[in-house]
């Protein structure tokens, strides 16, 4: 009997296309000499505007695969020219850029993004970021940027969608479809990129591109996660990261890009190199010199390489005394290839020559982007929203109208002239007689005084203090890590000669990673956290201050109370000396012994300061009623979780949800909780709904001591929570 299996038209399409683009890439490379491959797994920082002469020359030999943050569209659109016209085989060049969060239009920093936990607009500013980006001519950003980060020190941290495994997945994977579309070939497409793959995050102290040690459980079970439910997403490219991950950098790390990427996921995307951290392998002290580093990193498995030229200079060489197999090139070119092809850069994909500006919509959804990643974290007495027949209000501040600062790092393509401040946004709402500004401080980081008499003379003046605290630009993002975590400056002093004034006191809070700031959350009757929020924070923060919109963003990762307190995040081991909730030490200079043999602190509490998940409204919501579908679950079988979630307040709101798992004994020890799901509900006041969550044993599986995923019978604890601390717990036993 002939069995026929009927595959769906767009599978069977797709299958003759990969196999189609197959074809095309072995026609190619049959006819490509070893230096034009070499030149597709080269990738240039150098092409500057107008395009030299030896550029030009250099791409007409296929001396170059790609070019990164280089270039304007039009230089662009004239490079790619060359390469399809005048180079022998009219391999095209593929432009990479650092579309992190937004082109023109700049949304908040993925760390704020990612406080909204909204998948579905994350992946919409992301599209738009795309569509933007490819209007220019760029057809591959470098992003997302997925790493797990528990360290605030770390200045990356901005970059990250924070500090759990889980949310970082969906919120990742979100931004590749965001960038890649329905089809790579739509020319409002750019191919995403998974980095730092992998740890990077890790980096002791906190100080950027610090060493890693994770052990392979950890990896599994913390920092590859992401990482596997990108390149489920698709994602068409992977970085690979500066750090060494337990003593072998990741850029020549045979394990983690050979092993795990290629030959357990069986990824066939393109991996290139991040900047020069091929030959970094010299300084690390794991290669000699830069042809031992091209060798490295060939045998590993990385295609492409960042600005360093070691496989164009060496690889030659390298093959012809046989320590580089030439088929790991053919390896190397193919996906290079495969991408090019994958993106239609074959096959007239536009090459567009002229700049765009940011539309209406796109504003729009950076606008509600921005709202929904704003976290309040005090709102004493209900000092907010502020009511709109209010007298006067005094705007203070170093970040109250700072546009650059409020696009935060890395941000190549924004412009100042786009974005809308909070002054500009609550002049607009205020009109001139009811605002009054004082600056206070030339930047975050102003140690001056001279400012605060007027500062203060405003607040005097004024029936309500609004001051834009936090950190400039500057201080966070790549190679900026801190060791201090409170407000840099003169800024907590600012905040103390305010109070003198008596006035009741907003603190807006804009930054790039969780901050320290007792000293001013203490002054200040309520506080929203608003990191760096991109193009359109001011509208959304005037939103929020006079009640537009409410507060619905949560923390995505744990505030410490102290920097001496990091790393700290929610998802830790339980120790076999857990301290109770409010346990303390003894005062420091207390003669008398701690009381209490427990993991805490003397000098502070163990507790952090708000803990991941955690954010205000401006109404309450109260969760109740847990169910369980059964008191176990078998393995194939599933289990439902449900709890009812009411807005028990006065205005409508948005609340997100948040599901959390404990499994109580296992052969390897689990955390005392892990982020199983979400949702967001939008509820009236006195409205009540349902949230409902669906496990699987695959749920609770964790990696064993052989690293090998299992699962363990048991007994697992459950909680459907308004943030990581709180919630309505249950119990079930898996069998
Ligand atoms: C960063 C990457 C970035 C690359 C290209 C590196 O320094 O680590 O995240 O994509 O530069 O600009």
């Amino acid at each position: 009997m002939i069995l026929r299996i009927a595959l769906p038209l767009a599978l069977m399409s797709s299958l003759v296309n990969a196999q189609d683009v197959e074809r095309r890439i072995d026609a190619l490379l049959s006819r490509m000499t070893l230096e034009e491959k070499l030149g597709q797994m080269s990738q240039s920082t150098s092409m500057r505007t107008p395009i030299s002469e030896p550029i030009r020359d250099e791409i007409r030999k296929g001396r170059w695969g790609s070019f990164l943050n280089a270039g304007s569209p039009a230089d662009r659109a004239e490079a790619q020219r060359i390469a399809l016209k005048e180079s022998r085989l009219g391999i095209p060049l593929v432009f990479g850029r650092d579309v992190i969060h937004g082109y023109h239009t700049i949304f908040p920093i993925p760390l704020g993004q990612s406080a909204s936990w909204d998948p579905e607009l994350i992946r919409d500013a992301a599209r738009i970021a795309a569509r933007e980006a490819a209007g220019e001519g760029i057809q591959w950003t470098f992003a997302p940027m997925i790493d797990i980060a528990r360290d605030p020190r770390w200045g990356r941290v901005a970059e990250t969608l924070g500090e759990d495994p889980y949310l970082t997945s969906a919120l990742g994977a979100a931004m590749v479809r965001g960038f890649q579309g329905g089809s790579l070939a739509s020319p409002d497409a750019v191919a995403a990129c998974a980095k730092h793959y992998v740890g990077y995050g890790a980096a002791e102290g906190g100080r950027d591109y610090n060493s890693t040690w994770i052990p392979e459980i950890l990896l599994r079970q913390v920092y590859l996660p992401s990482f596997r439910a990108a390149r489920d997403a698709g994602v068409a490219t992977f970085m690979t990261s500066f750090n060494a991950l337990n003593g072998v950098p990741a850029t020549g790390n045979r394990f983690t890009l050979r092993q795990v990427l290629r030959d357990e996921w069986k990824y066939d995307g393109m991996v290139v190199s991040d900047y020069t951290a091929v030959t970094e392998m010299i300084p690390h002290g794991y290669a000699a010199d830069n042809a031992d580093a091209a060798r490295e990193a060939a045998l590993a498995g990385v295609d492409m390489e960042m600005v360093s030229t070691t496989y164009f200079d060496h690889m030659k060489a390298l093959i012809q005394s046989k320590q580089v197999d030439a088929k790991l090139i053919d390896d190397a070119v193919r996906n290079i290839l495969r991408l090019k092809f994958r993106l239609g850069l074959f096959d007239n994909r536009p090459q567009p020559a002229a700049e765009t500006r940011p539309v209406a919509e796109a504003l729009d959804t950076a606008r509600r982007l921005a709202v929904e990643s704003v976290v309040l974290l005090k709102n004493e007495g209900n000092l907010l929203p502020i009511s709109a027949s209010i007298g006067k209000v005094a705007v203070i501040g170093p970040l109250a109208d700072s546009p650059t600062d409020q696009m935060g790092t890395w941000v190549m393509d924004g412009r100042a002239q786009d974005v809308q401040t909070p002054l500009a946004a609550l002049r607009r709402m205020l009109g001139p007689d009811r605002l009054v500004y004082a600056r206070a401080l030339r930047n975050s980081r102003d140690n001056t005084h001279d400012g605060f008499a007027a500062a203060a003379d405003a607040a005097r003046n004024a029936d309500l203090a609004l001051l834009f605290l936090g950190e400039e630009q500057i201080l966070s993002g790549e190679a900026h890590s801190r060791a201090f975590l409170t407000l840099p400056g003169a800024q907590e002093a600012l905040v103390e000669e305010i109070a003198k004034a008596g006035k009741p006191i907003v603190a807006v809070i804009l930054a790039g990673r969780p901050l320290t700031f007792q000293g001013a959350s203490s002054r200040a009757g309520a506080v929203l956290y608003a990191w760096h929020p991109g193009t359109m924070g001011g509208p959304a923060i005037a939103d929020l201050l006079f009640g537009r919109a409410a507060p619905s963003g949560k923390l995505t990762i744990t505030f410490p109370r102290t920097v001496g307190q990091v790393p700290i995040y929610y998802s830790h081991l339980n120790t076999g000396r857990p301290p109770s909730p409010g346990e303390l030490g003894i005062p420091m200079g207390n003669p008398v012994e701690p009381k209490g043999y427990t993991s805490k602190y003397l000098d502070v509490d163990f507790t952090p300061e708000y803990p991941f998940g955690y954010g205000l409204s401006y109404t309450a919501f109260e969760y109740s009623n847990l169910r369980l579908s059964g008191a176990t679950l078998r393995s194939g079988g599933t289990l439902t979780v449900s709890a009812d979630v009411a807005n028990t307040g006065t205005r409508e709101a948005d609340e997100v949800a948040q599901f959390y798992i404990r499994d109580l004994v296992a052969s390897v020890v689990q955390p005392v909780r892990a982020l199983k799901g979400f949702r967001r509900v939008h509820l009236k006041p006195g409205e009540k709904q349902t949230v409902q969550f669906t496990l699987t044993a695959n749920d609770l599986a964790f990696y064993n001591e052989q690293a090998k995923l299992v699962t363990e019978p048991g007994r697992f604890q459950v909680w459907v929570a308004p943030d990581s601390a709180r919630g309505v717990p249950g119990e079930f036993t898996l069998e």
